[in-house]
């Protein structure tokens, strides 16, 4: 049996939204006071596509100001950037070498962001998804909490660990991991297209609400979000095929941890100007404060870096340990 640890990352590619948060950041925050908790800024993943070297640096201290203004303690989570634990290059090597190529090809996030020119694309982005699996099973940990978006990597993360286990006779060395994704709200969508998902890198920032953004240009977006003309159902099965309406009772829901049920109950039969006021205080309530928070804590760099620096060390232990074992099971000799 192996010990319940939780891990899970956000890219710093900047604008942590609220698709993030609903879908990820707010369960990291309800997991850390039941169980070990690692969280990673994954700023080698996000190297797949160019980025710009100061941005991505002023990236990794707004994700890490992030972490902490949703709710996370850094003294009882290990929060830290992965490029400063190298073990991290070293597993996604030998993971490269343990996925068959047929299983990358798969991947329906490597079609969708490589697009039509898939020749073009960097190698890295093909083989993400291995040091994805790298990041979670270097810590062996059990449980990782993510949104829908991220399921099918988590499904090639069991496949390596069954692989790996199997190949080299090491049963049940790599935990066969359990994805955490939130039932209520799996998949935030985009506020101008309820069948696309809210991301960061969809050009309209209208789509989508930034944890930094005002009350007013909440206010504007949500008012100005698509909805269908109907009135909101009583019932849940009058959302069937109504994207754009079931996204907003959704987030209406989670944001106010409730049930969809609920919010039908108290909104069913009303039009949804009235329920989009009611949309735009909670998440006001909620997501203000948030990006109020990380304004403050970007003005002490010095603060955000040594959070840093503490879980890298904290981080770094647990790899190291566990890489030694994967090159001794491996046969591979490392004299350091
Ligand atoms: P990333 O940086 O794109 O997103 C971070 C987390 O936010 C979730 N998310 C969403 N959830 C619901 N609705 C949305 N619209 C939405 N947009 C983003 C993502 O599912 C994710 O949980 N590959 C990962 C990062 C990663 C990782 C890991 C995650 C690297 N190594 C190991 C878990 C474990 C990614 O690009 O997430």
């Amino acid at each position: 049996m192996h010990k319940k640890r939780v891990f899970s990352g956000v890219q710093p590619t900047g604008n942590l939204h609220l698709g993030n948060y609903l879908g990820a950041m707010k369960k990291f925050v309800s997991l850390q006071d039941e169980f070990e908790c690692i969280y990673c800024i994954v700023d080698l993943h996000a190297i797949t596509n160019k980025q710009d070297p100061e941005e991505l640096r002023k990236n990794v201290l707004e994700t890490i100001a992030s972490f902490i203004a949703v709710g996370l303690d850094p003294v009882k989570n290990i929060i830290f950037n992965q490029a400063s634990v190298s073990a991290h290059s070293e597993l996604a090597w030998v993971f490269n070498c343990v996925a068959r190529i047929g299983w990358m090809n798969r991947m329906t996030q490597f079609k969708e962001k490589a697009g039509i020119n898939k020749e073009n694309a960097s190698v890295g982005l093909l083989v993400y998804p291995n040091l994805m699996a790298a990041d979670i099973l270097l810590y062996k940990a059990t449980h990782v909490p993510v949104g829908e978006d991220q399921k099918q990597h988590l499904e090639l993360t069991r496949d390596i660990a069954k692989k790996f286990n199997n190949d080299f006779k090491s049963e049940n060395y790599f935990p066969i991991v359990e994805p955490l994704i939130s039932k209520e709200i799996p998949r935030v969508m985009s506020l101008r297209d309820g069948k696309k998902k809210m991301s960061k890198s969809e050009d309209s920032d209208q789509s989508r609400i930034n944890l930094k953004d005002s009350k007013d240009l909440i206010n504007q977006k949500i008012k100005k979000a698509k909805t269908d003309n109907n009135s909101i159902p009583s019932d849940i099965n009058g959302l069937k095929n109504r994207h754009e309406a079931s996204n907003l009772i959704s987030i209406y829901a989670s944001v106010n941890n409730i049930k969809v049920s609920e919010v039908l109950n108290e909104f069913g039969g009303k039009n949804f100007s009235t329920f989009k006021s009611k949309l735009v205080e909670s998440v006001v309530e909620k997501i203000c404060p948030i990006g109020e928070k990380i304004t403050k804590l970007l003005k002490d760099e010095n603060n955000l870096n040594e959070i840093l620096e503490n879980g890298v060390k904290n981080a770094d232990l647990i790899a190291t340990k566990h890489l030694k074992e994967i090159y001794k099971i491996l046969g591979l000799t490392k004299f350091t």
